[in-house]
This record gives C-alpha cells, sequence and structure tokens, in this order.
C-alpha cells in the first residue's frame, strides 16, 4: 500500500502545500506574500489575512499539479509550532476540518525539524547520523540528527538569528525587507575583505548575531554622505563574510565534537550562495560529506513539512483533532 500525504505550511509569510507519496514530493506549490515589503518585515494580521485568501487555491493547486484527488490522501499534515499564531491557526484549522471531513489522521510537525529533515527528500540524502545547521529567519540552531525523529540541538543562538542577522543589517544599509537575499545578490560583487566587523566569541556551540547589528551600525555611523551607496556591494561582500564565518566555525567545532562528518545546512538562510560554497569547501578541506536541499526546499515550504510527516506517519504519530498551534515551541 502507497502512503499519500497532504500537507500544509502556513507559519508564517508563505502558504504552502505539498503532496507527497512514499516519501517523494510530487508536488510543492508555493504563494509568497507580497503585502508586507513595503512595511520592512512581516506584519501577522495581514500574513493571517492572506493564509485565508490562499489556502484554498494553495491546496487545490497542489492537488492538481498531482494529479491528486482528496479521496486518494491517507493523512493530513500541517505545521504546528514555531510561527505566528494567526498564520499557524490558518494552516491548523483547514488540516484538521479537511481530516474530519475525509475521516484521515492528522500529523502536527514541528516546522524547525521539517527544515532538518528537507535534507531527505532528494535521491542524494545523508545517513544518519548527520548533523545539520539550521539558519533561518528565526532559528540558528545545530542539530545532531541521529534518525529521522530522533533530533537533538546541540548549539543555537542566544539572541539574534542568522537570518535576522542578514535582515537587520540590510535595513541599515537601506535595502528593504527581506534583505537577506539582497544581501546576497550584491555581496557576489564585492569585496569580502574589504570592511572588517568583530566575530562574537560564545562558549560551547552556541551563537550571538546582535553584537554584528550594532557593530555594523556603529560603523556607518561614522561615515560620510553617500558612503553605503559607494560601497554597498563589498559592505554586503563583508557581512555577509562574518555571518558566514561565525557560523562554518562553530559548524566546524561540531563536527570535531561529535566526528559525525555528514553535514547539511538548511532553512532560508541555506539558500545563501555564499554559504553554500562555505560548506562545500569545507567538506573539501575536512573530508565532510556535505548536502544542502535545493533551492524551493530552503525557504518556507509544505514540502518539508510531506516529508517528516512521511517518516511520522510510518511512526504512527498521529495528533488527535484537540491539537493546538504554538508561537514558541522547545522539542
Ligand atoms: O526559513 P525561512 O524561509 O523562514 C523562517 O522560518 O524564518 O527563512 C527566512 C530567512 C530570512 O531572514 C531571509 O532573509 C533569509 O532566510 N534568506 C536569505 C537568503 N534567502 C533567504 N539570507 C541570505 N541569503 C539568501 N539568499
Ligand atoms: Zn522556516
Amino acid at each position: 500500500m502507497s502512503i499519500t500525504i497532504l500537507a500544509i505550511e502556513s507559519s508564517c509569510d508563505e502558504t504552502s502545500a505539498s503532496v507527497c507519496v512514499d516519501g517523494k514530493i510530487i508536488s510543492n506549490f508555493i504563494a509568497n506574500q507580497t503585502v508586507h515589503e513595503k512595511y520592512g518585515g512581516v506584519v501577522p494580521e495581514l500574513a493571517s489575512r492572506a493564509h485565508i485568501q490562499n489556502i484554498v487555491p494553495v491546496v487545490d493547486t497542489a492537488l492538481s499539479s498531482a494529479n491528486c484527488h482528496l479521496s486518494a490522501i491517507d493523512a493530513i499534515a500541517f505545521t504546528q509550532a514555531p510561527g505566528l499564531i494567526g498564520s499557524l491557526l490558518v494552516g491548523a484549522q483547514f488540516a484538521k476540518s479537511l481530516s474530519l471531513a475525509l475521516d484521515k489522521p492528522l500529523i502536527a510537525v514541528h516546522h524547525m525539524q521539517a527544515h532538518i529533515l528537507a535534507n531527505l527528500i532528494a535521491d542524494d540524502k545523508p545517513s544518519f547520523p548527520f548533523l545539520c545547521l539550521t539558519v533561518s529567519g528565526g532559528h540558528t540552531q545545530i542539530v545532531l540528527a541521529k534518525a529521522p525523529l530522533d533530533l537533538k540541538v546541540i548549539g543555537e543562538t542566544i539572541d539574534d538569528a542568522a537570518g535576522e542577522a542578514f535582515d537587520k543589517t540590510a535595513k541599515l544599509l537601506g535595502l528593504p525587507y527581506p534583505g537577506g537575499p539582497l544581501i546576497d545578490k550584491y555581496a557576489q560583487l564585492g569585496d569580502p575583505f574589504k570592511f572588517k566587523f568583530a566575530e562574537p566569541q560564545i562558549p560551547e556551540l552556541n551563537f550571538s548575531f546582535s553584537g554584528l547589528k550594532t557593530s555594523v551600525l556603529y560603523f556607518l555611523q561614522k561615515q560620510e554622505h553617500g558612503f553605503i551607496e559607494n560601497n554597498l556591494n563589498d559592505l554586503c561582500a563583508s557581512v555577509q563574510f562574518t555571518i558566514i564565518n561565525i557560523l562554518m566555525k562553530k559548524l566546524k567545532k561540531a563536527v570535531d565534537q561529535t566526528g559525525v562528518k555528514q553535514v547539511c545546512i538548511a532553512g532560508g538562510v541555506s539558500a545563501n550562495s555564499g554559504l553554500r560554497k562555505a560548506l562545500q569547501q569545507m567538506g573539501e578541506k575536512y573530508g565532510w560529506q556535505t548536502f544542502i536541499p535545493s533551492f524551493e526546499y530552503c525557504t518556507d515550504n509544505a514540502a518539508m513539512i510531506a516529508i517528516t510527516a512521511y517518516y511520522k506517519f510510518l511512526a504512527e504519530e498521529f495528533s488527535s483533532l484537540d491539537v493546538s498551534p504554538t508561537a514558541r515551541a522547545e522539542w
């Protein structure tokens, strides 16, 4: 018997649905919300409203492009946490309603675990155990994955996430939200050694990024009018280089401590071309086997929810209809 899962992701500002059959992603449709651009960040109420508008057409599109009828679905998965509560509620209520109407089991998925398991979508996937550096807009973690559902956080940020470091410095440089992809774009034309920004000394496998934002702010305050415009590429390259350096040093420490040499990255920031290159180079230098999800599975997407739900289905980890979404969730 094959297992067909319909998954929904709505934790922040992307509405996404995916169909997965026996652990293979058949469709993954993502509706981005452009309504936030003029506000310089995601506006939670507007995100919830956009999810309400998007959810039916997004699910319809994911089903039809997979050539799949609702009657073929064996389980409905959704992102339960963490995220914006209003956004999570839209996906959760939709998934619960479908589960009740179709009389099919419900699977609640943790968004950060799903980012990691996005590495299991490709044919060329890591075997267990592996390490994963998860870098998103809200989280920065190093996770030791012993099995699909046995994931342990061994290091994390004590303040801002890596994605926030990109977005907040981008804002200081006058770039619109989300600034991460723009820093990536301009950095490709700049000199990463032009400006030096301090790297924090944080114990263990933990990270800190709030100091970087402050150090960029103070540096820019000392400059003359027009400095940013004249040095944008070099500024982006130098900021990006600093963030990647901080991440890579801790990842190397994690490999040395655990002896695990299969290394993945995940989350929105893993779409960064400099980070992807840096991981590959570290792999070649130290003999690691490295894995990076394809771009569409780095930023928020329902395919990663579907693949996680597939492993939960196999383990019979189903949820009852009274499961509630939560904005914050430890694991
Ligand atoms: O995983 P994600 O889509 O959403 C969260 O769960 O947070 O990550 C979004 C973050 C944002 O901070 C965005 O600026 C960053 O990922 N991001 C990038 C790139 N693409 C997305 N940061 C740097 N370079 C990129 N190419
Ligand atoms: Zn995410």
